[in-house]
């Protein structure tokens, strides 16, 4: 089909447009649901997208006839998933990735805490922003829950770049006000009316949404919990971010900061910071009480994998979080820069192997469900994003599973034509995937990203 010529004489892009492929999404929960009922695979579907949003979905047989002739892009090859979710990650540590030697504590006040100065500097945060912002789109992340720094400038600078791009990013401005240097600290109030201006700025801008973002209780006071609750109550939807009983020393510390609390995470409940959009990340040394609390407020958990080994914090219960009696949203976190990568893959990698540890398994269709409509559901976004629902919005990758000699050798280019054949590429996938194996990146249904052709000396 020919595209209308615009009164300027250029050529317009097509309103209605399809890609046609292997498609692979998840409409329920294979930790609960049986894998064949939950997992989606159409091995030549269409996916047809007006306006940014999900028009239509499903078989090429079945939608040729209405949507044949629509302007279509086909990918011979290729597998077509629903862009990776990121529950937890800062931007202005992504400078300071590989920081050798600490665990949490020590590697705060010797890497995240100097760099995080820098952050005072719009132009620096805006040239942060931009490089960070590129490194999710190629590793085929589309969302994300987002920690800037303590200046409100760090947040702007964010925003304005994610906005550009027209991608839907939830983030907000660190609040601290102990136990952290002075010049990242700053009064409860101080915190609170910043914050406040963010929010109403910021919230809901276009596909922008605002988290209120305590960094942990170690470097709030309960006043500044407190101050942050009030945000809450005062702007419902707005999100709550921050990190709970990642690292033992951290535990500890808590529990002497906080000697009137029943444990960590009721530091946080007493100051109304428990309950749905609100996010904490890590949670390795919950009790059983602590995840029950989760799973009735309906808060969730972000599971950073890659970081839980790099920091030596410990292996992240995966089954408690996902068990039938006290179900936890749940969502993969790369954390960086305590996390070493910035692909779900990768993360999802070390996920299975976490799970190993600990004698459990996490199966493929498990930890891409985490990266993308499980990711959605912790961040409360699932009636827009997360699968190829009709409505939904068209951010979506395009993946190779054949990307390098090796996969290219392990995996045959046909496509897989039973469940267990495709779990077994797509195990492969989060194995040996990174950003690599993201071919294009599509946000609201237009590129965003896409990989230069290389061609393997050897291939
Ligand atoms: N706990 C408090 N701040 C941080 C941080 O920046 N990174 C990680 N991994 N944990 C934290
Ligand atoms: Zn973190």
């Amino acid at each position: 089909m020919s595209s209308p010529k615009s009164q300027s004489g250029q050529i317009d892009p097509p309103s209605v447009r399809a890609i046609r492929g292997s498609f692979l999404d998840f409409v329920d929960d294979p930790f609960y649901a049986p894998e064949a009922e939950s997992a989606r695979y159409i091995a030549d579907g269409l996916l047809v997208i007006e306006d940014g949003k999900i028009k239509a979905f499903g078989t090429y047989t079945d939608l040729q006839s209405e949507y044949g002739d629509v302007f279509t892009t086909t990918y011979k090859e290729r597998l077509m998933m629903p862009g990776f979710i990121d529950t937890h990650i800062h931007y202005p540590q992504t400078e300071m990735i590989a920081a050798y030697g600490e665990q949490l504590l020590d590697w705060l006040n010797q890497y995240a805490f100097p760099t995080e100065k820098k952050f005072q500097d719009k132009a620096y945060a805006r040239k942060i922003a931009e490089i960070f912002l590129d490194q999710l789109l190629c590793n085929g992340t589309t969302t994300a829950l987002v920690f800037a720094a303590v200046f409100p400038q760090s947040v702007e600078a964010f925003f304005e770049a994610a906005e550009r791009r027209n991608l839907c990013m939830i983030a907000g401005k660190v609040m601290m006000d102990r136990n952290a240097p002075d010049y990242l600290c700053e009064t409860a109030e101080a915190a609170y009316e910043e914050t406040k201006t963010l929010i109403q700025k910021w919230h809901h801008k276009g596909r922008l949404r605002y988290a209120v973002t305590p960094r942990f209780a170690i470097t709030s006071t309960p006043e500044q919990l407190r101050k942050a609750g009030e945000l809450l109550k005062e702007f419902p939807d707005v999100y709550m971010h921050t990190h709970i009983s990642e690292n033992v020393n951290e535990v500890a510390w808590v529990k002497a900061l906080f000697p009137d609390c029943d444990g960590y995470l009721d530091a946080y409940d007493k100051a109304g910071l428990v309950k749905e959009r609100c996010v904490f990340a890590h949670g390795v040394h919950l009790t059983d009480g602590e995840f029950q609390r989760l799973s009735e407020a309906g808060s969730a958990i972000a599971f950073c994998p890659t970081s839980n080994l790099f920091l030596g914090s410990g292996l992240f219960k995966i089954e408690q979080a996902k068990s039938a009696e006290h179900p936890v949203k749940l969502g993969l976190g790369t954390d960086i820069g305590g996390g070493t990568s910035f692909s779900l893959l990768q993360t999802a990698n070390e996920a299975y192997k976490v799970a190993q540890l600990r004698q459990q398994k996490l199966s493929p269709f498990q930890a891409l469900f985490l990266a993308t409509l499980g990711g959605a559901r912790a961040l409360c976004l699932e009636e827009t994003l997360g699968n190829f629902e009709i409505g939904k919005e068209a951010d979506f990758i395009v993946l190779n599973l054949r990307a390098t000699p090796l996969m290219a050798f392990r995996n045959a280019p046909d496509a897989p034509s039973t469940l267990s054949e495709l779990a077994d590429q797509v195990f492969s996938l989060i194995i040996m995937g990174d950003d690599r194996t993201v071919q294009a990146t599509y946000v609201m249904g237009e590129i965003a990203y896409e990989q230069e052709s290389f061609q393997w000396p050897c291939s």
